[in-house]
């Protein structure tokens, strides 16, 4: 696992010294906890964003981040999410990018994301003066050079100047546009604009929510530029229209570990939810132009869903070239082959040998070769190895 955590575990007293000192003008407390005090007052704030951001939505595209308190609470509860979550993507890409633009910034969790990534010239954008204010003030406390800029596309504040490696949308595509399926064609329009501006080999990341309507909207937005003929860097080894948008019930994930730093899992608990593993939808694409990469040999195939256990078996929904597919294996005919298989996580893409069509998708068998040829949030090797 990469460094990932210990770079956050870095970060949590910047974040908690500089909210002290926007909050009462000085930082006094313990440098990585909040004292029960403060945990009571961010608390109530992180409760009311994820009512207004995750459950009722009544906030997605409000302005929030105006509000010193909800700003607050989300530099202390949600941009260390965000952080990790753009750390375990970047991570995928096939190259380090020299020059990013994080475009819905707020306080800046993705765009320093991107320099620990290695960037070098990194500019965080929003609509929100106090967000982006804050990050000049993360940046300060880090020692980093973040540069900013006012943005808006609502209100025609045009995209900085500029070609970038990496342009990244961090839960903002979602707020945008309002929430009828008029603002998706609005959305694709937006990445195309962004695409435009990415240098040959780079990628605009987008993450989103892994709620259902987020990520089903994320995937019809993908779908549109899919037939505007862009093509997908990760997640998808599929190359047609997204086969989890087929039923309205699926949608499509990623997971993934972390360790979540002390003062946010205090102030999960205090605000009473859950949060364990880290949860989103993301999407990195790449310029016009660019081919899909040629599928690897073999069966390959991406998890898609958690492990579904069902009567003496173990299943995965999975995806891969030729689509959304089931997969089962029996207990009993678990072999040394095919153990592998009982340990899958969402996001690990594998290579299965011998398999007999059943159902929705394939049963293995006890000769069924299973190999993980990328775990989840690792990149596919380059060039994709032949079996
Ligand atoms: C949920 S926050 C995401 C912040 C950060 N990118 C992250 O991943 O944690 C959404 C951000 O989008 C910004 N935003 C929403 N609507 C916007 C608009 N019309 N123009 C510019 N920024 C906007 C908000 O100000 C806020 O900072």
């Amino acid at each position: 696992m990469p460094n990932y955590d210990k770079d956050l575990a870095r970060w949590m007293p910047r974040l908690i010294a500089v909210w002290r000192k926007a909050r009462r003008g000085t930082a006094g407390g313990p440098p990585d906890r909040l004292t029960p005090q403060e945990l009571r007052e961010v608390a109530a704030g992180v409760r009311t964003l994820s009512l207004g951001l995750t459950r009722e939505r009544r906030l997605a595209g409000a302005r929030y981040m105006d509000d010193p308190k909800l700003l607050g609470a989300y530099l202390l509860f949600y941009w260390p999410v965000s952080y990790a979550q753009a750390r375990q993507v970047l991570g995928e890409l096939p190259r380090r990018p020299r020059q990013a633009l994080d475009l819905g910034a707020g306080p800046g969790p993705v765009a320093f994301a991107a320099l620990d990534a290695g960037a070098v010239e990194v500019t965080a954008a929003d609509r929100s003066r106090p967000a982006l204010e804050l990050a000049t003030k993360l940046a300060a406390e880090a020692g980093e050079a973040l540069a900013t800029r006012s943005w808006d596309p609502l209100s025609k504040a045009s995209i900085p100047d500029g070609t970038f490696d990496l342009i990244t949308l961090g839960h903002v595509l979602n707020e945008l546009y309002g929430m009828d399926d008029a603002a998706l064609k609005k959305r694709a329009d937006l990445v195309e604009q962004l695409l435009a501006r990415l240098k040959p080999g780079g990628t605009v990341v987008i993450l989103e929510p892994a709620l259902r309507d987020t990520s089903r909207q994320l995937l019809r937005v993908r779908d549109l530029l899919v037939d505007r003929g862009y093509t997908v860097r990760a997640p998808c080894l599929f190359r047609g229209h997204c086969p989890a948008l087929a039923r309205e019930s699926d949608w499509c994930h990623a997971e993934r570990e972390w360790t979540m730093p002390r003062a946010v899992e205090e102030l999960a608990r205090t605000a009473q939810l859950h949060k364990e593993s880290l949860k989103m939808s993301y999407l990195a694409l790449a310029p016009k132009g660019e081919a899909w990469r040629a599928p690897p040999e073999g069966r390959v195939l991406r998890i898609v869903s958690e492990p579904l256990e069902g009567k003496g078996r173990q299943r995965f929904m999975a995806c891969g070239p030729e689509g959304r597919v089931g997969l089962a294996l029996q207990e009993k005919h678990r072999t040394a082959k095919n153990a592998a298989f009982f340990h899958l996580r969402r996001g690990d893409v594998i290579r299965i040998g011998a398999t007999e069509e059943k159902g929705d998708g394939f049963a293995l068998r006890p000769d069924s070769e299973v190999k993980v040829i990328a775990p989840a949030g690792k990149g596919l090797p380059e060039p994709w190895e032949s079996p």
